[in-house]
Formats: C-alpha cells, structure tokens, sequence
C-alpha cells in the first residue's frame, strides 16, 4: 500500500508534500519520510509513525528545496522502524527513491549488489532497488537510463519515485501493479499514489498506465514504457471535489462516511433506477447487453468488505435473473486455475479498484476469454481501465479504513445490476417497479436509523469490554452478519464471527455463555419464525442478544437483551439497512476503547500488495 507523493516545480515542496501524505495515511501509516534536493544535496528526515511524528521529531521549516518526494508506508518487509522507513538511498546518498509494492526478487538483486560491494542497510526489499539503480548509474552514468534498467530486471509490484543530485530539476516515476496519478499543474507536477493528495493543486491528472514511466521537470514531462516503447498520455479531470475528502465537522471520517450514505445510496440510483417501468439504465453495461442477455453463469471476485456486497449480489441476481453465480475470493481464484467459459461474465468489486488480488484475478478471467465488469469506486482506477464495462459506485472518496458507504453502494449497484438483468430475462415489470419502489424509499430509512445513532452508542458502551462477539443473519441477511463482525474486528480488535444463524447449533454454540454478546439480524422475512428459534438457542446458554429487528416487531422484545430497530423493507435490500446500525455499533466500540478509528493497526485502505 503507502502512499507516495512528489512535487517538482516553483513552490517550496515540503509543506505540499507534507500535506499531500497526510492525504494518503490511510494507504498507510508505519512510518513517514521526505526528502527534498536543497541546494543540491538531498536532504532526509524519516521517521516510524505518522506523518505529525515526523512534524514534530524534527524542524523542516528549513527546507527550502522546489523538488522532492514523500512516502507514508504500510511494511510489508521489514518492521516499522526509522532505519526501514522510505526514501532509500543509494549508497553515496545522490538518489533517493520512495516505493509502494514488493521487489519479489530482492534477495537475488541484494546478493549481486553485495557481491559488488555494494551495502543495503534496511530490511525493506525498496532500499535493494534504491541501490540497485545507483549501481546501474555508477556504470551507465544516466539516471533515466538506470531507472529503466533496473526496472527491467525487478519482479514484483511498484510505485516510484526517484530524486538525485544528478537531475535536480527532475523526478522520475514508474508503476507496475501500483497506482501513480500525474497532477499537471502551471509549471509545476504533483506526482501521487492517489488524487487525493493533487487535488488541492490540479484538477488535471494522468493516470500513469502498467510498466510506464514519467520524467517530469518543471518544464514538461515525457512519458515511455520501461520496455522503451513510446506511450500517449491523456489528461482527464479529478472527478470529485476538496470538500469531500475533508471531515466536516465529524470526529472520524468513518461516522462521517457513515452519515453520509442517504445521499451515497441515492447517486447510485440517481439517473439509472427507472421506478415506473420497474427497470434500470445501466449506461456503461449497454455494450456488453447481449452478452449479459445470454450469459450463461456469472463469477463476482473480491476481498473483504466487497467480497461480502458479492454474497448479497450472488442471491440476488439468482432470485431475480435465475443466472448461476459463483462468488470467489480474489486471492484465491487467481491461483486455483478456475474453470472459466468464454461467454461467462466475470464481475470485480472493488472500492479502491486498485486491489491487487483482484486485479489478478480479472486479468487471469480476461486471459481465459471471459467478459469482465467492474463495480468500482474510484473513477479512472486500475480495475475500472482494465474492464471490458463496468458501472461506478458515486460513493465519493472513501477514506476511513473500515469501509461503510461503499459497502451500501455496491448493494445499491449490485441490486440494479441484477433487476436490470432479471428484467432482460423472466422478471415482470410489477416485480420491477415493486423492488425500484423499495430501493427509492432507502435513502430516507436510513437517514432515520441514523437519528436514533444515539441509542445504538448507549448500547455500544456497555459492550466494548467483550473480548468475542457472535454475529448472525439468515439469507440476504447472512453477508450483512459477516461485514458487520469485520467491521467490529477491524476497528476494535474484538474478535468477533460472523455465520449463518442455523449454523450456529453446528458448531459455534459450544462458544456461547454469559459472556458472549450475539448480534441477531432478525428482520421479518420467511426464515423470521426459524431466526427466533435460535435466539431462543442462545438465551437457553446465557448469552446476551442484541437483536436488529423492524418497527413495530414486538414479538423478539420478550427474547432480545436490547432491540436495534430498523425500518421494513423487502429482503433482498433489508442488509443494507441492517449494516448501518452495525457500523455504528462497531463505530461506537470502537471510540469507547480509545482505538484510532480511521487508521486501525495493520490495516490499509488500498490493498495493493500480495
Ligand atoms: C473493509 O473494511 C476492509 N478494510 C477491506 O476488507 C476491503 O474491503 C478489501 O481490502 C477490499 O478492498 P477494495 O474494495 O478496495 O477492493
Ligand atoms: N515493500 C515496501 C516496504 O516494506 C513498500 C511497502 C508497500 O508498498 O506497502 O517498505
């Protein structure tokens, strides 16, 4: 993951380079590091921790440098300590490189180095590369040229960018598997993992496409692939705006994002849901129509959070469109050589659109002939490019590790996406307009279950002291029992399980005592009666219930310990409504144990590593 920025031009670069990896801490926030070319020399100062950490250990007022890079890193070799944080340097300190991704062959390229006499000081596979390339200048005297080379020889995934003494007015960057955007200012580039950290100074970017690289200076930039072959750039415009990647107000940016999906859930249907005619218009799947008209099986990969939007989707494009779906861990469809058909649709979800499991996947499915959507949020990332089609969340930015709003988007895209399909095939326009009719009222159910946030923290309270939690759901409801123990496992660190809740007697049951908190969705639907049964199975072994249940439903007050109540809806959309209490429920047991919300440790937003 980390988060790289770079600048080149008029300005002083520290304080814009500074602000830009406070933009991107949520890629990553083991250790900050800047350097900047002042007055010829690079000047380092790195440090474990966050980027005020660095702020604060040591004054950089004094840089006055208009050239530089930054990185924000998430280790994936080496612990985050001082010595392994980024820039890396070659050995006489002339180059300096910052590194999102993984050398995977770094220990053949350290052996040789060492052979040579070279010396790595870190444990990071990122500094190998830094001195690799400053072996390569010592021989070819061009840095260009060593940065090709030595990029020609790596395997693996990168994100860089290079400063040297040697070019002071020029940076390099390159990518491979790892996002870097080009901010294109007025004499001045931004070079960033993520637009969040250009915005405030262009709106003009360009995307560095795979096994490119770009030199920038402040007079232009030229671009090329590492293989040598010439490359066109396209400018394209930042789709959103400051305001929203900014907290507004709120404590952490997951209760904001948490707030914010009345109108996230809305500019998913907004202009596609076409409530009369019971249908959608899905504008970026119209030239892949036919094909999804005769498709005869359908795949959805992803991780996390999106692989649980993929469960909802499997029922609901069975129970609307009667296509078999098949839903797949990325990484683990990527490596099982799985069975894929030529007419087969194969649909990636993904948030960030840059998950590297993901990706692979869709590239091995696209390899094997199959048609490949993409429902993904960030517009103009990796996945989004590398799909034949494909239909956007509109969630916006979504910063907080813990992801929320772009959950409930991928539902809202997944449930058009299996209407509009269902409506191709068998589905009548009455069962359209009855489940468009649902969909539109969501906006305003949600905003409601967030006015009562307030009861859901007081529950939250007297809870955050468990040490496991059980979380359990029926049918659609089953995925929404999933993301909502990820989301307390997350945040928290609770250990909490999410399973199906007839399963529970198989096995988990033997968990359950006093001691053990079990959140029940149990929204009327057909296996309601069933559900109660097994809160009834519960309470039998002294376990506390908190149950999810709809207005009116009196029938569970008599078993549940505490009732979270949420508007009726039909099924198939009722996990949408039934996540946001559970965000907040893990949101505000979170807060009352003191964890850092927004950065949970270990984690990263964009998982772009292996
Ligand atoms: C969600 O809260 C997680 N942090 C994580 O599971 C995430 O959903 C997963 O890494 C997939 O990310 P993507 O949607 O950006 O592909
Ligand atoms: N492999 C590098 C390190 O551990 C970069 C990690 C990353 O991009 O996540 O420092």
């Amino acid at each position: 993951m980390c988060g790289i920025v770079g600048y080149v031009g008029p300005k002083k670069a520290s304080p814009l380079i500074l602000s830009g990896l406070k933009r991107l801490e949520y890629r990553g926030y083991d250790s900050a590091g800047i350097c900047i070319i002042d007055a010829e020399d690079l000047t380092i100062h790195k440090k474990a921790g966050r980027v005020v950490d660095l702020e604060q250990s040591v004054d950089l007022s004094h840089l006055t440098g208009t050239v530089g890079v930054g990185h924000t890193r998430w280790a994936t070799h080496g612990l985050p300590n001082d010595v392994n944080a980024h820039p890396h340097t070659n050995n006489d300190g002339s180059i300096a490189l910052v590194h999102n991704g993984i050398i995977e062959n770094y220990l053949t390229i350290k052996k040789k180095l060492i052979n040579a006499g070279y010396t790595v000081a870190s444990e990071t596979d990122s500094e190998v590369l830094a001195v690799f390339i400053g072996m390569l200048y010592d021989s070819l005297g061009n840095l260009e040229q060593a940065v090709q080379t030595a990029l020609q020889e790596v395997d693996g995934t990168f994100g860089i960018v290079v400063a040297s003494t040697h070019e002071p007015n020029q940076l390099i960057a390159a990518r491979r598997g790892s996002p870097l955007i080009l901010g294109v200012g007025q004499d001045e580039y931004v070079v960033a993992s993520d637009a969040a950290a250009i915005i405030a100074h262009t709106r003009q970017v360009v995307y560095l496409q795979e096994n490119e690289m770009a030199v920038l200076t402040r007079d232009g930039f030229t671009t090329k692939t590492i293989s040598n072959e010439e490359t066109h750039s396209v400018i394209e415009e930042i789709s959103f705006e400051l305001e929203e990647i900014e907290k507004g107000g709120f404590e952490h940016f997951m209760l904001k994002e948490i707030y914010e999906q009345p109108i996230t859930f809305h500019d998913g249907f907004r202009g596609r849901l076409l409530v009369d005619e019971g249908n959608v218009r899905l504008g970026g799947l119209a030239k892949v129509q036919e094909k999804l008209r005769t498709a005869q099986r359908i795949i959805i990969t992803a991780c996390g959070t999106s692989w649980h939007a993929a469960l909802v989707g499997e029922y609901l494009i069975e129970q609307l469109a009667r296509v078999p779906v098949e839903v797949e861990y990325a990484s683990e469809f990527r490596y099982r050589n799985p069975i894929i058909y030529p007419d087969d649709i194969v649909i990636a979800i993904s948030q960030s659109g840059e998950t590297a499991d993901t990706l692979a996947a869709i590239r091995e499915a696209k390899l094997k002939g199959a048609t490949v959507l993409g429902m993904v949020n960030v517009v103009g990332s990796t996945i989004a490019r590398e799909t034949d089609a494909g239909v956007y969340l509109h969630a916006g930015p979504e910063i907080g590790v813990a992801s929320t709003k772009a959950f409930t988007s991928q539902l809202c895209i997944l449930t058009q996406f299996a209407l509009y399909l269902g409506r191709m095939r068998d589905l009548t326009a009455e069962a359209g307009r009855e489940l468009a009719q649902g969909m539109a009222q969501i906006p305003d159910q949600i905003r409601s279950i967030l006015e009562h946030a307030e009861s859901i923290a007081h529950i939250a309270r007297q809870y955050a002291t468990a040490t496991n939690f059980l979380y359990l759901g029926r049918g659609y409801q089953f995925p929404a029992a999933l993301e909502g123990a990820l989301k307390l496992k997350e945040i928290s660190y609770i250990h909490a399980e999410g399973y199906p809740a007839a399963e529970m007697k198989h096995g988990p049951i033997a968990l359950i005592d006093e001691h053990m908190p079990v959140v029940f969705i149990a929204t009327k639907d057909e296996t309601y009666d069933k559900v109660l049964s097994n809160i009834e199975e519960v309470k039998a072994r002294r376990g506390t219930v908190i149950a999810i249940a709809n207005e009116g439903d009196h029938q569970i007050d008599r078993l549940a310990d505490h009732v979270i109540r949420i508007p009726t809806t039909l099924p198939m959309l009722a996990p949408i409504l039934a996540s946001i209490p559970l965000q907040l429920l893990a949101y505000y047991i979170a807060v009352e144990r003191g964890c850092n919300v927004d950065m949970p440790r270990n984690l990263a937003k964009s998982v772009t590593v292996e």
